[in-house]
């Protein structure tokens, strides 16, 4: 079995700069060829050296070079010792969530990712494994809510959709006190805005569908660990569950990696220009956007992140003002997923949202009014053009 951390030729490049570690990744060009690119070594099985020799690589189920190279690529990006490249953020929130046994309890972001959600309450609620969903960023109310057999917290910072921002280092201060690991949804900013290992987490997710993918072309997750029992454990389950990601879905991943910095900038600057038109329009009633100061977390945003992100929701005067808006918007794009180049907008409430319950929903905010914008790397003018045109 690979060792934990044995990445022999893998430089952390400590050296580098963000934006300079994205574009040459972990061995960045191909040890054996030279080849730039890093080859997809579209394989299933490897051949054996001889009976008495350990080979590097065996069967593409557990290990595969392009896959490899870009868990280390994510281990240097998110600052761990250890990452699992799998073939959904879904197969990501499952192969941590398998780290749970029956009589455990977890506490989760009260609003996450309806996927995430369903995890919970439809396959670890029928294993035994008691959950409460509850706002993170109260954490008086996370300290009364965590119990002996808390094992875990799950973080999905700034949620999805009502951008609401949980502070890391506070919660896994008060995980640890209480033996629960504290794991990260960190898909919405990425590494390059916020990295939680360094925040005090245990384990980072993210679907790496959205920003680290970036174009709309691949299904994708990733896990990072720094600690070598919970890697050892993780590694197991993945060779387990055959969960690990294809040759070719990692080699789009590591190309899309290589643009992230840029990228994420151009999102942030649009962002900025997009939440600030939609705050101005009168069928607007409220934005949620982290970049605003006077945004109720802002303060934690600005201690442990170091952009704003892509992701603005906003709710609008009617159910009509967002029957014409999804069917008017011509470059805006009515989708679900977010993170790419093309700005895309979806309908939580009927899209992404859809297993939670209504009443939770409701009380959340998430209500039929809401809607949800990933904004893309397009003309800033051009997207609020499209807005306006379609707000009419
Ligand atoms: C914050 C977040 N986490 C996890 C997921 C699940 O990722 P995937 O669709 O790649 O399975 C999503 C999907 O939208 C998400 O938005």
């Amino acid at each position: 079995m690979k060792q934990f951390n044995n990445y022999p030729n893998c430089e952390r490049k400590e050296n580098l700069k963000f934006e300079s570690k994205v574009v040459h990744g972990a061995n960045g060009v191909d040890p054996i060829t030279g080849a730039i690119s890093y080859p997809i070594y579209q394989t299933a099985t490897f051949k054996h050296h001889g009976l008495e020799k350990t080979d590097p690589y065996n069967y593409s189920r557990c290990i595969n070079p392009t896959r490899e190279e870009l868990e280390r690529t994510m281990c240097i990006l998110e600052e761990g010792e250890r990452a699992f490249a799998v073939n959904s953020g879904m197969a990501a929130v499952s192969l941590i969530m398998s780290l749970l046994k029956p009589q455990e309890h977890i506490i989760y972001s009260d609003d996450v990712y309806g996927g995430t959600y369903r995890a919970v309450n439809e396959v670890l609620q029928p294993l035994g494994i008691d959950n409460d969903s509850i706002d993170l960023t109260d954490l008086e109310l996370l300290k009364k809510t965590i119990r002996p057999n808390t094992k875990m917290i799950f973080i999905e910072t700034p949620t999805n959709p009502m951008m609401k921002v949980a502070d890391i280092e506070a919660i896994a201060k008060i995980g640890h006190e209480h033996g629960a690991l504290v794991v990260v949804d960190n898909t919405f900013l990425t590494p390059y805005y916020q990295k939680p290992l360094t925040l005090g987490a245990d384990i980072v997710i993210h679907s790496g569908t959205k920003y680290l993918g970036g174009h709309n072309d691949v299904i994708a997750g990733i896990v990072v660990v720094k600690d070598e029992e919970i890697g050892n454990k993780l590694e197991i389950q993945m060779y387990i569950n055959g969960a690990g990601l294809g040759p070719m879905d990692s080699w789009l991943l590591l190309r899309g990696i290589k643009t992230l910095a840029l990228r994420m900038d151009k999102h942030s600057d649009n962002a900025l220009k997009v939440a600030t038109f939609l705050r101005n329009h009168p069928k607007v009633e409220k934005v949620y956007y982290v970049g605003f100061p006077d945004h109720p977390n802002y303060d934690t945003t600005k201690k442990q992140t170091t952009g704003f992100g892509g992701m603005v929701s906003f709710r609008v005067d009617s159910i009509e003002t967002v029957n014409k808006l999804l069917s008017k918007v011509k470059l805006v794009t009515f989708a679900e997923s977010l993170g790419g180049v093309e700005s895309l907008i979806t309908h939580p409430v009927s899209r992404t949202h859809t297993e939670i319950k209504e009443e939770i929903r409701e009380a959340l905010g998430i209500t039929d009014t809401l809607l949800r914008l990933s904004v893309g790397i397009e003309a800033p003018e051009d997207i609020i053009a499209d807005l306006a045109q379609s707000l009419e």
